[in-house]
């Protein structure tokens, strides 16, 4: 360790440097007259001397700011597991330490790029070579054009078409690109419309709304909140049992607005509770059935009720199932408009 890492400030390690070069001159000056050298020879070679070791004490000084140089440099090529040493406690000590945590946030976006990007690819892979293998069989004779292929091979697009959409609303969300319309909003008319929709792709399964009074009102951006509903009930919907049945509970909270989709499915193991929210993810058992989306629809979800200032969690259902949670701020004004759908 530097004998200057003791000081705690730049100004005072310089300080220490000009006077610990004087002492040194004067010392080896005053030693060399008084054996006899001439005063401007050990002048001289005590300047020399001085120069020396504060060259040899400014280096550990600038150090850590070669270090982020070189280090910066390799950041711009694309590694970002480099560091730098951060020990002395003045600023730049303070300067590399601040680095260091760039550079492990850099790391961590870059990671969670790549995984992006792996996993938009994976998504866009399979749904392609499935059109491709149906395009090639259709070409080539070995299948005929009949209702049947063409249906597969739409769903296939209309796969494609989800995906790029829910990333093009991520993207746009995470951006903030597309501000919220917030206005206080009629929330049974909402929950209604939505399950009206549903339900459509679902006829089989029972689906009961039950607000506890007509005017209960929530402030946000109707339309996002209905695409927040919409994703819960989709996942509702694809993990509920056929002929099972999916509540839309809506209550007035404290401090708030409190929105439940309840289903009769598996529910959310504990361990993946925190998990369920990440881009991509799906729980094993989602992902083993081969059944469902690409793992998008909740962190769709959190972004907005979160840019609401709201809250989503999952809880547990006895003896199975899922509740999905969220909250929302409470209307600000009594009087409240019915929400407007495309
Ligand atoms: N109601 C539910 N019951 C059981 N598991 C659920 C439920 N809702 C979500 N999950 C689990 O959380 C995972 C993530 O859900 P999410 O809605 O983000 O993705 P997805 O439904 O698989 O795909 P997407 O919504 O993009 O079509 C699901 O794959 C599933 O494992
Ligand atoms: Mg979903």
């Amino acid at each position: 360790m530097s004998p200057l890492n003791r000081f705690t400030s730049i100004k005072m390690k310089l300080g220490a440097l000009v006077v610990a070069a004087v002492c040194i001159t004067v010392l080896f000056t005053w030693a060399g007259v008084k054996v006899g050298v001439w005063p401007s020879v050990s002048g001289a070679v005590s300047g020399l001397i001085a120069i020396v070791m504060v060259r040899v004490l400014a280096r550990g000084l600038t150090k850590p700011l070669r270090e982020m140089a070189s280090a910066a440099d390799a950041m711009a090529r694309g590694d970002y597991e480099r560091r730098v040493t951060a020990t002395s406690r003045d600023e730049i000590g303070a300067l590399a330490r601040a680095f260091n945590k760039m550079a492990a946030e850099l790391a961590e976006t870059d990671r969670v790029r790549r995984d992006l990007v792996a996993n938009v690819s994976h998504e866009l892979r399979t749904p392609i070579t499935a059109l491709q293998a149906g395009l090639e069989n259709l070409v080539d004779g070995v299948e005929p054009p009949d209702p049947q292929t063409l249906r597969t091979m739409l769903t296939q697009v209309e796969r494609l078409g989800r995906l790029v959409t829910q990333l093009l609303d991520l993207s746009r969300l995470e951006s903030g690109t597309v501000p919220l319309d917030r206005q206080d909003f009629a929330v049974r008319p909402l929950l209604e419309h939505a399950v009206r929709e549903a339900q459509l792709h679902a006829p089989s399964v029972t689906m009961v709304v039950d607000v506890d009074s007509p005017d209960l009102a929530a402030d946000g951006d109707p339309e996002r909140v209905h695409q927040v509903v919409a994703n819960l009930l989709e996942n509702a919907v694809r993990y509920t049992p056929t002929a099972g049945r999916v509540d839309v509970i809506a209550r007035r909270t404290r401090d708030g607005v409190r929105i439940e989709v309840c289903d009769e499915g598996p529910g959310i193991p504990e361990a993946e509770v925190d998990r369920v929210f990440e881009r991509f993810y799906r729980a094993d058992q989602a992902r083993a059935s081969g059944n469902g989306g690409a793992g998008l629809g909740l962190a769709i979800a959190q972004w907005i009720v979160e840019l609401h200032g709201g809250r989503i969690h999952p809880e547990r259902r006895q003896p199975h199932g899922c509740r999905m949670v969220v909250t929302l701020p409470r209307a600000r004004r009594p009087f409240v408009t019915e929400p407007v759908h495309a």
